[in-house]
């Protein structure tokens, strides 16, 4: 049985104070919730302070992005074991900004989740194809190329130490989400290459998450897909209200 999985990816949204007032009118709502696993990945400068308040929540924390070393000569960059310190658990990788707009490869993604499994932080993976890919039917081809080189070299032992997010680049941001039949027709994909790449028991186990224009209105039906483990929220990450509705989506497919 895979939990179910609600983040919500900030993106460079929110100061600090903007981000302790989300988490404040959230946390109370979320007390003992067991059945969803929350991850709310905010800013860097956020996550210590974001850290203080939820020691005693189960909301756990996620970053956006990391660096593949330890520390050095790296201006701007954060490392896993920086992370870890602010108390996080998750970090996000190869999501299509980072591709698009920093010119991460699988390469370098692959990397990044090495490092992240190494420092004992769990990964996100994002993969995702572009609509000129999906037109021109890449769609599975893209999925296959981003997920087996981002996962190259890569043994997975505890299916809970990866997550995977199946993110179609025309989705993100733009209003238009998946259809639940399209969502699903990627999820079974990627699982069958898991399947191929792990033991069935681990590849069976492992979340994938759909990202892109989810929202209250569209949560429900997206979660029902059978290998729809939960969602990357971005947007409607940002309100208390919109988020916490997605997250009784959630519920609503657990019971
Ligand atoms: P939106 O939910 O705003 O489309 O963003 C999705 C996303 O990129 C999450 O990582």
């Amino acid at each position: 049985m895979r939990k179910m999985i609600i983040a919500g990816n900030w993106k460079m949204y929110k100061t600090i104070p903007d981000a302790l007032n989300l988490i404040r009118t959230l946390k109370p709502k979320l007390i003992g919730e067991k059945e969803v696993e929350v991850i709310i990945c905010p800013p860097f400068n956020a996550l210590s302070p974001l850290a203080e308040i939820l020691v005693d929540s189960p909301i756990k924390l996620g970053a956006q992005n990391m660096h593949w070393e330890e520390e050095g000569a790296f201006t701007g960059e954060i490392s896993g074991k920086m992370l870890l310190t602010s108390r996080v658990s998750h970090v996000i990788l190869g999501h299509s900004e980072r591709r698009k707009f920093f010119c991460e490869d699988d390469e370098i993604i692959n990397r990044k989740v090495r490092k992240a499994l190494e420092t004992g932080l769990i990964p996100i993976l994002c993969i995702g194809e572009s609509l000129e890919e999906r037109e021109a039917n890449q769609t599975l081809k893209v999925l296959e190329n981003q997920l087996l080189q981002g996962l190259s070299g890569i043994e997975i032992k505890d299916p809970a130490r990866l997550i995977i997010a199946y993110e179609p680049v025309w989705a993100i941001g733009t209003g238009r989400n998946a259809t639940p039949a399209q969502a699903q027709e990627a999820h079974l994909f990627i699982r069958d290459l898991l399947n191929r790449r792990y033991e069935t028991e681990i590849a069976n186990n492992i979340n994938i998450l759909y990202g892109g224009s989810v929202k209250p209105a569209n949560a429900l039906e997206l979660l029902r897909q059978p290998d729809v483990d939960g969602s990357l929220v971005g947007g409607a990450s940002l309100k208390a209200e919109d988020f916490f509705q997605i997250i009784q989506a959630g519920k609503e497919v657990c019971n």
